[in-house]
């Protein structure tokens, strides 16, 4: 597997707790984990693989982290992307991880591509910004609700997508 990082953004850790099971499941010492709070996009450009993951807060905000430097993803080379996001169904079916999706419109900017898409119909929520079709653009992850099929969905979500990764 090429050089590969999985950033995330995380107010009460919940995220940054998701990103190190996904890290637990590539099987991979070399991969590096990190804050958003603490990496540029130039960094972000050394990898061949990034797996972008945030929270969502306020009424489909982006976790505060990941403000501005959401923007900067644009700027993203030739790279694989997949985007993992954490939010609330119960609390907040209209917004449902809206973060991950305003991540995806950023990174869809770039010269990266976007891999990882999952199927949305076992959720329960309204509506999200983080669905296209019947597919979110990423791993979706409810600690909130669904705490029980968190460790399910991550092993099935890095196994779809390791042969995807460079
Ligand atoms: C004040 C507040 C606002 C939230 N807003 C949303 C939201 O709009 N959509 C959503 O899906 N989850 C929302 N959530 C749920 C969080 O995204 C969820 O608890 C997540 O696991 C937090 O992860 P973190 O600790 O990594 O930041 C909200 C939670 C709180 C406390």
């Amino acid at each position: 597997m090429g050089k590969t990082a999985i950033i995330y953004g995380s107010t009460t850790g919940n995220t940054e707790s998701i990103a190190n099971q996904i890290k637990t499941e590539l099987s991979d010492s070399s991969v590096d984990i990190l804050s958003i709070a603490d990496t540029s996009i130039d960094e972000m450009k050394g990898y061949d693989n990034l797996i972008l993951g945030t929270s969502t807060w306020g009424l489909g905000d982006l976790q505060d982290d990941w403000e501005g430097p959401c923007d900067e993803l644009s700027q993203l080379g030739k790279q694989k992307v997949a985007l993992f996001g954490l939010g609330d169904c119960m609390s907040y079916p209209d917004t449902f991880v809206d973060g991950m999706g305003q991540l995806y419109e950023a990174v869809k900017q770039s010269e990266a591509e976007v891999i990882g898409f999952t199927s949305s119909t076992a959720y329960d929520f309204d509506a999200s910004v983080a669905q296209v079709e019947d597919e979110f653009v990423g791993l979706v992850i409810d600690e909130d609700n669904e705490s029980d099929k968190t460790t399910g969905r991550i092993s099935e979500w890095v196994e779809s997508i390791k042969p995807l990764l460079s």
